[in-house]
């Protein structure tokens, strides 16, 4: 397992250019299975869950063909299986995705349950309610969904709770749907608007992506099409938190500043000097931060996958803010890392109090989960010292090169091969 070696102190400066969102990509490459067309898809992050993705479209039987570093091609033809097996499925949650638009085109899928994970349980069942008003038959059995269905019938669809991937199974599976699909209570992410414009650039007929009212209207299949993955609203965050923290100067590029107003917003008023054009931003760092409270909550309020993050740059705020954790339950798992660091932080269910500034020192750190990663990489290029952060497999799933990106920008940071 690598770890990677961080010098802190050095100070960042630069420009970085963002990928393309992880979790824009993974809905993408499931809508592949919608058609037996080849989809081509461009700005795709060279991350390990997109590989993961790769494997859960081959095993079922499609030709994925990476072009060259970020393009990749994909056609399913006839499938060879219609089961995501648990093995795959336990490395990555997000192969659910596969569920509705195998039961929209095959009429049949076998999806192994996902199981809960570190920041929380995370059930699926609002995927499997949509599916059902969609017409399928869903029977849980032996860790397994099983959906089968003939053609599926449009619906009038109400989401309990806002979910992100919720959304976006019964948005790919109302595309082939016979009739008109209502989706309501939906969540607004740009990864969902993202993957919309794909489906539209296929033949489907959507309006209302991005807002809470998703109207469908079923086509009897779709075409291939050429996308570009959205840039990665939470990699670009990280770096200007990155530049907030360490800088001198960062320049974020290839981002959509506009899919950032909220930890902009927070940022700036915790005293972050940040400038945005239409496609980067730029930050300089190096002045003082006062404290401001954080509520997570889906889009367009302040992301959950941003909180970890945001909890580094409070513990360099003068003063006491309150962090709290409003969509996942157990999603603190950084707080005992930062304090092995030299932050002052206390938390209890879904609120944590981070009193600053502290001066963090490094250490041996182990990360848990995908942002709780970053969040210690950030912590570790403004520490006194070296830290040692473990289990990079995490930070792996989700950023690309990051430590060749924070070399770029000047940072002592190395991977080592353990
Ligand atoms: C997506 O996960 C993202 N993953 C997550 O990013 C992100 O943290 C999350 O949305 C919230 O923004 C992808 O897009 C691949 P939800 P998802 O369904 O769709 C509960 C990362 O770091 N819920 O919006 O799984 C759920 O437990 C990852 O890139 C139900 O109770 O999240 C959670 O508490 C981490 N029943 C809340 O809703 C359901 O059927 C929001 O979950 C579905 C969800």
């Amino acid at each position: 397992m690598d770890r990677f070696r961080v010098r802190g102190g050095r100070r960042l400066g630069g420009s970085v250019r963002v990928s393309g969102a992880k979790n824009a990509a993974l809905p993408a490459l499931a809508a592949t299975l919608l058609t037996d067309q080849p989809v081509t898809l461009n700005n795709v992050p060279g991350v390990n869950d997109v590989r993961t993705m790769f494997r859960v479209l081959e095993h079922l039987g499609a030709e994925a063909v990476v072009e060259n570093g970020s393009s990749c091609r994909v056609r399913v033809g006839a499938l060879k299986e219609l089961e995501a097996p648990y093995d795959l499925v336990r490395k990555m949650r997000a192969s659910v995705l596969v569920l509705g638009p195998l039961v929209a085109r095959f009429g049949r899928a076998r999806v192994s349950l996902p199981g809960g994970c570190a920041i929380g349980e995370r059930p699926i069942e609002m995927h499997l309610a949509a599916l059902r008003r969609l017409g399928a038959t869903v029977e849980l059995a032996h860790g397994y969904v099983d959906a089968r269905a003939g053609r599926l019938e449009g619906a009038e669809i109400t989401f309990e709770m806002k979910t992100v991937t919720g959304t976006e199974n019964a948005l790919m599976a109302a595309t082939l749907a016979r009739g008109s699909t209502v989706l309501r209570n939906c969540a607004g992410e740009p990864e969902i608007v993202d993957l919309a414009e794909l489906l539209r650039a296929m033949g489907a007929r959507i309006e209302g992506a991005g807002s809470d009212v998703i109207r469908i209207e079923g086509v009897p299949s779709l075409h291939g099409a050429v996308h570009s993955i959205v840039p990665d609203r939470i990699e670009a965050a990280t770096f200007i938190m990155a530049g907030v923290l360490a800088g001198g100067s960062v320049s974020v590029e290839a981002c959509r500043p506009d899919h950032l107003g909220a930890p902009i917003e927070r940022l700036r008023e915790a005293g972050a000097r940040i400038e945005t054009t239409e496609t980067s931003v730029r930050v300089s760092g190096g002045f003082p931060l006062s404290s401001r409270d954080v509520v997570t909550a889906p889009y367009p309020g302040f992301a959950t996958d941003l909180q970890a993050q945001y909890m580094t740059a409070m513990t360099q705020a003068s003063g006491a803010s309150v962090i709290t954790e409003a969509i996942f339950e157990n999603r603190f798992m950084h707080v005992s890392e930062l304090r092995r660091m030299g932050a002052d932080i206390s938390h209890d269910g879904r609120q944590a109090i981070v009193k600053g500034r502290t001066r963090l020192t490094g250490a041996q750190v182990m990360a848990t989960d995908l942002r709780a990663s970053a969040c210690l990489v950030l912590a570790a290029l403004i520490a006194e010292g070296t830290t040692d952060l473990n289990r990079v497999y995490h930070i792996d799933r989700g950023y690309e090169r990051i430590e060749e990106k924070l070399l770029a920008l000047g940072a002592d940071i190395e991977r080592m091969k353990t």
